[in-house]
């Protein structure tokens, strides 16, 4: 990152009064819009709360993720909204209320797949797939990795020229080792978008669906994972979140479970599917993944805190991470 663009990120939440009068209007504009429509040209919309999710973090004292770069890549206004506290608490507490257990669990699941992703390097594993990447920042933040470590970020093409975008505008240099595979997964399967990148099949890789899963349906996931279990080389990995089922979920987050599907199903993206741990590892075994380890965002959020210290939010038990083997 240059030097400019970090004398920018470093002033992130200390406000001049122009731009308190425009982080006004951004929430004001983000409260009339859909931000989370699957609507043609706003398909970076989730990739935006998640970059800017991860950006708000960044002030928390006990950190599970350290990003400098989520406060750049995120949209514009989202950017606006995030230098000033008070529309930044107006718009976690208000305008995404709803999304607040998905905006807390995918800090859990960074870390869990981060973490997974540096186990697969220290055994070996020289390529990364991200499914679904959109505004992941791994491969720009971990140049000590990348390469050898290969990154293949899949995402629709117009989201990805949304991001080249903002990396260039920000000054962040793209190391080598990143590769953008341009796809639209209604139309290929993961394996047939890696076919037109320099992805070998032939070395093992591990892979991430992270946000993923829960607006695919059983039928649909299962399918991507027998394609990617018979396309990948023995020894690959692959890593995920999913939300669990009402019988596995908190009973006391039943609630927050009710008003998040509610929120989403409103905006036309509602949740498809939801699994015990044991029935996430059947459906994996079934398409060729042993489960390495199937864990809930609770008993991980416990991890950490023993690790970091307490955490500075609440996890919501709605939401569980696997890591799966070939
Ligand atoms: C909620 S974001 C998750 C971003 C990132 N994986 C994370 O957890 O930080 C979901 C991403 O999946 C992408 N996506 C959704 N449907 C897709 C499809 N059919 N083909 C390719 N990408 C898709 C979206 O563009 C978006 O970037």
């Amino acid at each position: 990152m240059e030097t400019s663009s970090i004398a920018r990120n470093s002033r992130v939440f200390r406000a001049t009064r122009v731009e308190r009068a425009e982080a006004r209007a951004a929430v004001g504009r983000l409260r009339r819009t859909n931000v989370m429509s699957r609507g043609r040209g706003q398909r970076a919309s989730t990739a935006d709360l998640v970059a800017a999710a991860r950006a708000r973090h960044q002030r928390d004292r006990v950190r599970l993720l350290d990003d400098p770069y989520a406060l750049a890549l995120t949209s514009p206004s989202l950017r606006r909204v995030l230098r000033f506290r008070p529309a930044a608490l107006f718009l976690a507490n208000w305008t995404l209320r709803g999304l607040k257990p998905v905006i807390l669990g995918l800090l859990i699941r960074a870390r869990y797949a981060e973490r997974a992703v540096e186990a697969a390097f220290r055994d070996g594993i020289r390529q990364y797939v991200v499914v679904g990447a959109g505004l992941d920042s791994f491969a720009l933040r971990r140049t000590d990795r990348v390469p050898p470590l290969e990154v293949f970020e899949i995402d629709r093409p117009a989201m990805q020229e949304v991001k080249r975008e903002r990396i260039r505008s920000a000054g962040i240099s793209s190391p080598p080792g990143l590769h953008f595979v341009p796809a639209d997964l209604e139309q290929v399967s993961v394996m047939e978008a890696l076919s037109n990148s320099p992805f070998d099949p032939g070395d093992p890789a591990i892979l991430s669906f992270l946000g993923v899963t829960y607006y695919l349906s059983p039928e649909t996931l299962a399918e991507s994972a027998r394609s990617i279990a018979s396309g990948v080389a023995p020894g690959s990995r692959l890593v995920l979140d999913y939300m669990l089922d009402e019988a596995s979920a908190w009973p006391e987050h039943r609630k927050m479970r009710a008003q998040l599907e509610e929120y989403v199903a409103k905006r036309g993206e509602p949740m498809k599917s939801e699994y015990s741990l044991a029935a996430m590892s059947e459906l994996m075994a079934e398409a060729g993944f042993r489960t390495l380890e199937a864990v809930t965002m609770m008993d991980l959020a416990e991890r950490y805190a023993e690790e970091l210290g307490p955490l500075p939010f609440e996890t919501p038990g709605l939401f569980a991470c696997g890591l799966f083997g070939k």
